[in-house]
């Protein structure tokens, strides 16, 4: 037992040294304003006329992270003709001249973390754990997609045909690649997505969020500073509802990358069925009403630690994020009552206190949808837990972590993005019924299992239609790599981003003879 505490203490000493650096750099730039546009436009912009966004934290409204100005209808042409005139140098050199690239921007994202995590954490109002975690994820992705794309596409693979006919299959680039990514991963999905495609050999035209355009900027800043050849990426930071039928429309285009609400994908897809030219795929990761099943044989306290990650981590703005746990009834007010006591002791508040559990949604809009669907439930459901606000909350954009037991799915119509548990217990002898209902939903993103009977957790696996199933542990932060991650159904067309077949999703194949 000495010894656990002795390790114990020398673990915290260890994280506590590891933080204090980047709270210093939060602390250094916590005056800085950073500025972002149109690139590599930007600094030929001095005569457009164009929407400005000042952007603010969403943990305190009163305090300014930088300006924005928004791209619009030159830039995205102009974009989109220089991607597409870039398109053939690129994609004709080598996996390995593309990816030293991206191996080169690992290295800078990993030079700049300091910065990274202090823009990350007042823009998107991470915590500076999750602000790590992200330019973590960010440089991964960066190194994982170079070495998918040197191993798989460097040669192409030979082929030797009946006749004894050698001939060779190579992927290549498709084109000019939308990538539309979200303000809830602005720098780790951002870059996970440009990554990819460029290392398959396309040129990309990146439209990140508008919430974190300015993060979104300066990985961009950062990638050009590497010698990326002129016209092979594009930023256009803007309102999808502004600059998007425009950039979806275009002819032009070859494929689209989207990380987002199942809604927005629906409206991309749409909009490129619409267009009177050649289908382009549509790699979409959408949203999920992720549950967690949990039977009686669980272990209490490990389930309550896996829920409370799971669901109000990240302010439950992650898409792999617990949204439902169904708890049988046999330990259900145990686990309740557990719930009840971890959610007592969560800290809420600025989230660049070491201290802070849970930091603020990400803007006013999400802060009202959230309290919106609070309200309704409580006058239709029973209220388990709701942890309090700090008194700096008043000032940023807080939604109280809330636990809600309710009877059965019909009352969650839709995905709910932040910090809001519910709960539904069941009968033994209700389990397969219940996993009808999760797949009813028609999402299938992360499902979590709590059991020690392997063949409850076996057969729930063989079951459940869901993209990645985590058994005994939390539902959230698939490592790149190692947890390919992508859903199914309304939450995603499939691709696992992470993983070793993502890659050719953003190629063509082609068969060509060998000529020795
Ligand atoms: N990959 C993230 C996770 O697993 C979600 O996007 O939590």
């Amino acid at each position: 037992f000495g010894a656990e505490r002795c390790n114990s203490v020398a673990i915290n000493i260890d994280i506590e040294s590891q933080w204090q650096p980047y709270n210093a750099a939060v602390t250094a730039f916590s005056e800085y304003q950073w500025q972002a546009g149109p690139l590599p436009q930007f600094h030929l912009m001095s005569d457009v006329t164009a929407e400005i966004m000042t952007v603010t934290a969403p943990y305190d409204r009163r305090e300014v992270v930088g300006k924005v100005i928004f791209a619009n209808e030159e830039h995205v042409e102009m974009a989109i003709t220089q991607a597409a005139d870039a398109f053939a140098n690129w994609s004709t050199s080598s996996a390995s001249v593309r990816c030293s690239y991206l191996l080169q921007l690992a290295d800078k994202l990993a030079l700049h973390q300091h910065e990274l995590v202090a823009l990350c954490h007042r823009e998107a109002g991470k915590t500076i754990q999750d602000s790590i975690d992200e330019i973590r994820e960010a440089v991964d992705f960066c190194r994982y997609y170079a070495q998918q794309a040197i191993l798989n596409f460097e040669s192409p693979q030979q082929i030797t045909t009946y006749d004894d006919i050698e001939q060779q299959l190579r992927y290549q680039g498709r084109g000019v690649f939308v990538c539309i990514s979200p303000w809830n991963f602005p720098l780790a999905i951002f870059i996970g997505q440009i990554s990819a495609a460029l290392a398959a050999g396309n040129t990309v035209v990146a439209k990140p969020a508008e919430q974190t355009s300015l993060i979104a900027y300066r990985a961009i800043e950062l990638l050009l500073e590497t010698g990326l050849p002129q016209g092979v990426i594009h930023l256009l930071p803007g309102r999808g509802a502004q600059i998007g039928s425009q950039l979806l429309s275009d002819e032009r285009i070859a494929g689209v990358v989207f990380t987002g609400s199942t809604p927005t994908a629906q409206t991309i897809n749409r909009m490129l069925a619409a267009r009177e030219c050649a289908p382009v795929p549509l790699i979409a990761e959408t949203g999920g009403q992720n549950a967690m099943i949990v039977d009686s044989t669980a272990l209490p306290e490990q389930v309550v630690r896996d829920v409370i990650r799971s669901a109000f981590a990240s302010a439950g703005q992650r898409c792999s994020a617990l949204r439902v746990l169904f708890v049988q009834a046999d330990i259900a007010d145990r686990v309740i009552e557990l719930i009840k006591g971890a959610m007592a002791e969560l800290s809420v508040g600025c989230p660049q206190y070491h201290s802070t559990d849970v930091g603020p949604v990400i803007d006013a809009v999400a802060r009202e949808k959230l309290l919106t669907h609070i309200e309704t439930l409580t006058h239709q459901a029973t209220l388990i837990a709701q942890t309090p606000l700090a008194a700096e909350c008043q000032f940023g954009d807080f939604v109280p972590p809330t636990a809600i037991e309710i009877n059965n799915l019909d009352l969650l119509q839709q995905e709910h993005f932040g910090p809001i548990l519910h709960v539904v217990r069941f009968k033994s002898c209700e389990l397969h019924q219940v996993i009808d209902q999760i797949n009813q939903t028609g999402f299938g993103l992360t499902m979590a299992i709590h059991s020690r009977n392997e063949c409850t957790y076996f057969d729930i696996e063989q079951r459940a239609q869901v993209g990645n199933c985590y058994i005994n542990r939390d539902q959230v932060g698939a490592a790149v790599g190692v947890q390919p991650f992508g859903g199914q159904g309304l939450s995603g067309t499939g691709p696992k981003a992470g993983g070793p077949h993502y890659l050719y999703r953003f190629t063509q194949e082609c068969v060509q003879p060998t000529y020795h």
